[in-house]
């Protein structure tokens, strides 16, 4: 009998130690609260060249970050190039993955039923917010260099422009738009697919490029004073320095004559990093340069270019010229004579980490 309740005893304090050494495991594994998501790059980079210099940089949800996009084809990948050269700033390649889970997101609010059940499990747009927040950040932070500002460069992240203002209160948008001519045309003879669009017809093409633009235009538009700026193209190839001297004053940033030769910089410890497998590296090495601007002229079906104000309505609302084959774009300012600047505190010798 004494040995039974002696046995009993010892089996109450095992369950107990196990219960508690369960609770304090678990303890240890819960999320950390919204606010104390901090991270390094060096967290994610251990034995990298620069994880010296990297471990004393964190990130939080009130980072400010840089969002670049627009319509593939319009540049988007020359300005986060020119961005990248900046001393301040990191932008990186496309991720691909962030437009695709905030188009993800966007449907699961869609359906107003679907919604009901989400509340009812308790996964409430608050948890949803938090749970894409955080993934954001961490692959924004994670794949690539640290840096005082860091930027995103996923051309139809912009879809999800007035979310990404909602949940990144301090978010600067940059809104690249080119004539739709020029975009439809570059996507089409380089064969750029994107899906829902008919390459093999200027028509489809226009008429889609219209109305995505008009969907991150009106977004941008929308957006809270002063946390979205869109930049043409054409005019940031014909006046670089003018165009970012305006971009850097709305961001924040000091000037930084690096910005205009950013193809010195690619490869580099500091500098550019390119992907070998995105489509416009191979035009984003060279210098900046006005050869893309009416490349489309000659291309366009006859019929298309007779309705263009009916089938691409935004490029009147954007001050392009519909019926003009091309528009005057303007002037370019005169070559920058290519030595005009140093690179100050950039180490060329030190590869690229990516
Ligand atoms: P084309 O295909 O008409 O030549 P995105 O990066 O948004 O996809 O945009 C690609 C367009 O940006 C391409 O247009 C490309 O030529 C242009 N571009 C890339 N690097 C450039 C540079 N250094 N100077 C001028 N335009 C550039």
């Amino acid at each position: 009998m004494r040995g039974q309740k002696v046995s009993m005893l010892l089996g109450c304090a095992l369950l107990c130690s196990a219960s508690l050494l369960y609770l304090g495991l678990s303890g240890i594994d819960c999320p950390r609260p919204d606010h104390a998501h901090h991270h390094t790059w060096a967290d994610a980079h251990q034995g990298s060249t620069n994880q010296s210099q990297a471990s004393s940089i964190y990130y939080g949800e009130d980072t400010p970050l840089i969002f670049i996009g627009g319509f593939p084809r319009s540049g988007t990948t020359l300005m986060r190039a020119m961005l990248d050269a900046h001393d301040a700033v990191r932008c990186g390649e496309e991720t691909r993955v962030i437009p695709r889970l905030l188009a993800m997101r966007a449907t699961w609010s869609r359906s107003a039923r679907e919604r009901v059940r989400l509340d009812e499990a308790g996964v409430t747009d608050q948890v949803l917010d938090s749970a894409v927040r955080a993934f954001l950040l961490e692959v924004i932070i994670g794949h690539g260099e640290p840096a005082a500002r860091l930027c995103n460069k996923d051309p139809f992240a912009l879809k999800s422009l007035s979310y990404l203002a909602r949940i990144f209160p301090q978010a600067k948008f940059v809104l690249m738009l080119r004539d739709g001519r020029a975009t439809v045309h570059s996507m089409i003879s380089r064969k750029v697919t994107i899906s829902g669009f008919d390459l093999t017809s200027y028509r489809d093409c226009l008429t889609k490029w219209s109305r995505a633009v008009e969907g991150m235009y009106s977004q941008c538009q929308g957006a809270p004073e002063g946390s979205c700026l869109p930049v043409r193209y054409e005019q940031l190839v014909l006046h670089p320095e003018e165009e970012m001297r305006k971009l850097l004053s709305f961001l924040g940033l000091p000037w930084d004559p690096a910005v205009l030769h950013h193809e010195d910089l690619i490869g580099k410890a500091g500098g550019v990093s390119l992907s070998k497998v995105e489509r416009s590296s191979d035009q984003v090495v060279n210098p900046v340069n006005t050869d893309a601007l009416s490349k489309w002229v000659g291309h366009i079906p006859s019929d298309v270019l007779r309705e263009m104000d009916d089938i691409a309505p935004m490029l009147a609302r954007l001050g392009y010229d519909p019926l003009a084959n091309p528009p005057n774009y303007g002037r370019p300012d005169p070559i920058l004579p290519h030595n005009n600047y140093t690179l100050l505190q950039r180490t060329p010798e030190t590869p690229h980490p990516s």
